[in-house]
């Protein structure tokens, strides 16, 4: 599976690009590591602080660009964190799998930011694009 960012994901954004090859490079490594319960805690750790700063950036660049699939893209950004929360919990409960935890979390992942960035923040750069025409 390739999971490194390629110039077809660009959201014509440097700071939200830059985001995005970060979430590749965090999948990259859970994709080598050995699920350790000490590194499976911290990918979900730097996950959270991560997503938190990403989909906030990515909201004021849609709000300041008056972008109107705003609240449908919110709603994604939702799902995400929730998605996140609960396996978070799941893993605080039972944390001997740090190995099902990381698989699941890595299929999840690299599906989820494919497609998300293809389809979802690609309406935005398309819609911001196309006002600087
Ligand atoms: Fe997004």
């Amino acid at each position: 599976m390739n999971v490194n960012w390629t110039s077809d994901l660009s959201v014509g954004d440097h700071n939200i690009d830059d985001d995005h090859k970060g979430l590749f490079a965090l999948i990259d490594e859970l994709d080598s590591a050995d699920m350790s319960h000490d590194y499976i805690n911290s990918i979900l750790d730097r996950l959270k602080a991560y997503t938190r700063g990403h989909f906030s950036r990515e909201e004021v660049y849609m709000k300041n660009a008056d972008f109107p699939g705003l609240e449908e893209h919110l709603k994604q950004h939702e799902s995400f964190v929730e998605w996140l929360e609960t396996i978070r919990s799941t893993y605080a409960r039972f944390p001997q799998s740090p190995f099902i935890i990381g698989d699941s979390v890595n299929g999840y992942l690299q599906r989820w930011l494919r497609q998300h960035i293809l389809e979802e923040d690609m309406k935005y750069r398309d819609y911001i694009l196309g006002q600087q025409k």
